[in-house]
Formats: C-alpha cells, structure tokens, sequence
C-alpha cells in the first residue's frame, strides 16, 4: 500500500472532537463539523497520519521520508470521512417484490408479515442459497456501498432463521469481509422473527437463538454483537432480555430494533449497555430522558419510513433537543429499505426530520462509528485513525443532501485503499 496525500481540498469536514469529551455527539455538537478550508490529509500504513490547513500538511516533516507517495489532487472538492453505515441486512438472496406490489396496493407491512411474507418469506430463499451465492450479492453490495462514499458496514444475517442459515449467513458476512478493503462489523440477528416450524412454540426457537446461535457465534468469532427485533409481531421484551443476557455471557455487544412499528419500553434494556437502539419512531418521553445521559446511540433508518410510504419519520429534532445522541443508516434490506446509498438518507434526514445537513453528517459518520463502539478509530479524519475517507465531487459540503437521487461521490480511501 503506498502512502497517499489528498492535497488541494476545498472543504475538509474533518468531524474533529469539538471539546474533551470523548462520547457520542449530542445536542450543538452535532451542527460542529469541523470543517477546515483549503486543507490536505497525508495517510501512510492505512492510517491518517496528518490532516489540516494544506500549508501545514505540506510541511510535515515526515511526509519526505514517504517512499512512492501517491497524491490524489482534489481540485477543490468536499473530503470527509467515509460513512459509517451502522445498520444494514447484508445478507438475503431476493428482492421482494411481491411484498412491494402488495403494498402499493394497500396492505401494510403488518398485513403482509402475517399473510406469510415478509421476514419469514426471505428466508425460504436464504436458507436455499449457497453461501459462495451470498458472497458474491454481499461483496456486490459492499462495492456499490463503497462506490457512494461508505467505508464501514455493520453487517447484519437475520434471514436465515435457524442455526445453520444463520451460521451460513455469518460465515458469508465474514467471507466477503475478507475480500472487500472496507471494514465489516458483523451482527447475529438470529431473533429477527419467529420461524413458521416455530410458530406454535415460539419460546423454543429463543432457546436456539440464546443456546445454540450466540455461543457458536461467540466461540467462532462470526459475530462482534447481537441484535433482536423487539416488536409487536417478533419477540417481547421478556425475549429480548434472554437475547441480550446470552450474548453478554458470551461476550458479545448487544443491540436493537425497537419502537419500529410500536411503542414499547425501553429501559430495561438499559442494563445490558447497548451499543444502539435502531429505528426509534414510536419511542417515548421517559425513555428519551433516560437515553438523553447513556452512551447508547439511536440509529435512525429513514429509508423504511420512505420505503414503506409512511408519513411519519424518526422524530430526530426531539431526540436531538433532549440530549439524546442519533446516527442515521440505511438499513439496506429487501423488505423496508433497498437502499445502499447513504446520501439519500441525508437527504431524507433533512427533508423528512429537519435535521441540518451538518448533523447528518455526523450522524453518518463519527455517531455512526460510535453506534459501533469504533469511535476510536473511525468517522472523523484525525491522526493515528483509519485512512477512511470519501471524496465528493460537490463544492459546498450542503450540496452532500442537497441533491438526491444519484451519486456525487467520486472516490473513496478504504483503510488507506482508493478506490472510485
Ligand atoms: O429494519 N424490522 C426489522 N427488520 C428490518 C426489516 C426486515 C424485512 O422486512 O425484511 C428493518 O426494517
Ligand atoms: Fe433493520
């Protein structure tokens, strides 16, 4: 890998640590971008090894000493970090476009889970599909990602609703993981719904998920957290509990879908320190308080809201105006969110839930990184973290959510890798 200089850039969006503190943006610190103008970012080894005004990168000491230096001239352009895209369902084998024309002609998603498609008709088709299959859709999918400015994925399976499909689909994430330059995190997704052999004795399959899924997850390394779909419809909270304790004792993170489609408590999840609450549409007020002194980040995923032809979305301006600290990802998925394009989810966030462009971008970037407990080395350009960078054929950082749509991104830096 050679070192790389990104010089000539008109607006780095370096989203620095405004203060001391070390936690999730919250509240004003989200609109504090840090944005430096006429700026350049040196990387060598995969890492940033100086980033600020270009006068000063230029005259880095070291930066003689690099051997083969490679410099990409960035014409005045918008650099930032690349996105964190903290919650997708990477692994599943079809579209469903069934489901898809159900809805436009008037069913709800509730409707259609329960007339047997939905989460449980996904899995028909992953449970079919050789893993070398999911490879090559989840590889595909992490280039087109990549391609539109994202360089860390949370990867999800959830589609395989039995320890095998689910084994199998943790063993694809890890597979195309391997082969992509980008960073993977993989999440167990195990209690995303009830398996129709299930139906009649829902409380077996949690003992599968809880005894058999997390420790082989654990013992093999397939996955970095746990995830449960806690919803009218999925699992209860009493379920989700199980989830979580088995995925702590086998020291793995915990998160969750929640208050998608309902609302429902959220505290006593507290305990278990999740990394995120995902969705977070119907959450309520004394939650919000709770939230507003945690760590956990609410992750927003506008995307189903708009896919699913909702009028309401995530209420961002509430959550931010409390304290409580949000990330925005596109929940790619073939049920709600069939979207691998983080920009389109600014502009959704901006449109729909009145969050300005520069909180968005927080949002995907260094709160995303937090909601992934990777803070500590991605979603801002700093020295001695990750050379994950996205360069956007844009001049103004606004016009990032401003136009929707299509693609402005013109080359991302992978773990100190460009690639367009
Ligand atoms: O995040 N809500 C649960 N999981 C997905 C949808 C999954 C599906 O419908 O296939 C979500 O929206
Ligand atoms: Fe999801």
């Amino acid at each position: 890998m050679r070192p790389l200089l990104l010089a000539n850039i008109g607006q780095l969006l370096t989203l620095r640590a405004p203060g001391k503190g070390t936690g999730p943006r919250r509240a004003n610190e989200l609109n504090d971008i840090g944005i430096i103008e006429d700026a350049a970012v040196l990387c060598d080894g995969g890492k940033i090894v100086a980033a600020g005004k270009a006068r000063d990168v230029l005259r880095y000491p070291a930066r003689k000493k690099l051997k083969h230096l490679k410099e990409i001239d960035c014409e005045q352009k918008v650099v930032l970090p690349g996105f964190v895209d903290s919650h997708t369902h990477l692994i599943f084998a079809a579209p469903r476009l069934v489901d898809f024309e159900k809805r436009i002609a008037g069913a709800t998603y509730e409707e259609i889970a329960q007339a047997g498609g939905g989460i449980r008709s996904s899995a028909e088709a992953v449970r079919k599909a050789p893993v070398k299959a999911l490879v090559q859709q989840a590889l595909a999918a992490l280039r087109e990602m990549a391609a539109q400015g994202t360089s860390t994925v949370e990867a999800k399976s959830g589609y395989g609703l039995s320890v095998e499909g689910e084994i199998k689909s943790l063993e694809a994430i890890q597979q195309a993981a391997k082969a992509w330059p980008g960073t993977v995190v993989p999440t167990l997704l195990g209690a995303h719904v009830i398996p129709k052999e299930f139906q009649s004795k829902p409380q077996r399959y949690v003992r599968e998920v809880c005894e058999k899924m997390i420790p082989l997850a654990g013992k093999r390394r397939l996955a970095a957290f746990v995830d449960v779909f806690y919803e009218r419809g999925a699992f209860t909270l009493e379920d989700s509990e199980q989830v979580f304790e088995a995925a702590t004792k086998h020291g793995l993170g915990v998160r969750a879908h929640v208050c998608q489609l309902s609302s429902a408590e959220l505290w006593p999840l507290l305990r278990f320190h999740p990394a995120s609450f995902d969705h977070m549409d119907c959450v309520n007020g004394e939650d919000i308080a709770q939230l507003a002194r945690r760590d956990t980040v609410a992750t927003l995923l506008p995307g189903a809201n708009y896919f699913l032809g909702l009028e309401k979305f995530p209420p961002a301006r509430t959550l931010i105006e409390a304290g409580v600290p949000v990330a925005l990802a596109t929940d790619y998925n073939p049920g709600t969110s069939p979207t691998s394009n983080m920009q389109f989810i600014l502009s959704l966030a901006c449109t729909h839930m009145k969050m300005t462009p520069a909180e968005a971008i927080a949002a995907a970037t260094i709160n995303g990184a937090h909601a992934l407990r990777l803070a500590e080395r991605k979603g801002s350009v700093e020295p001695g973290k990750d050379a994950d960078l996205a360069i956007f054929d844009v001049e103004d950082y606004r016009e990032i959510a401003y136009w929707f749509g299509g693609n402005r991104c013109n080359a991302v830096v992978l773990n100190g890798i460009v690639t367009r």
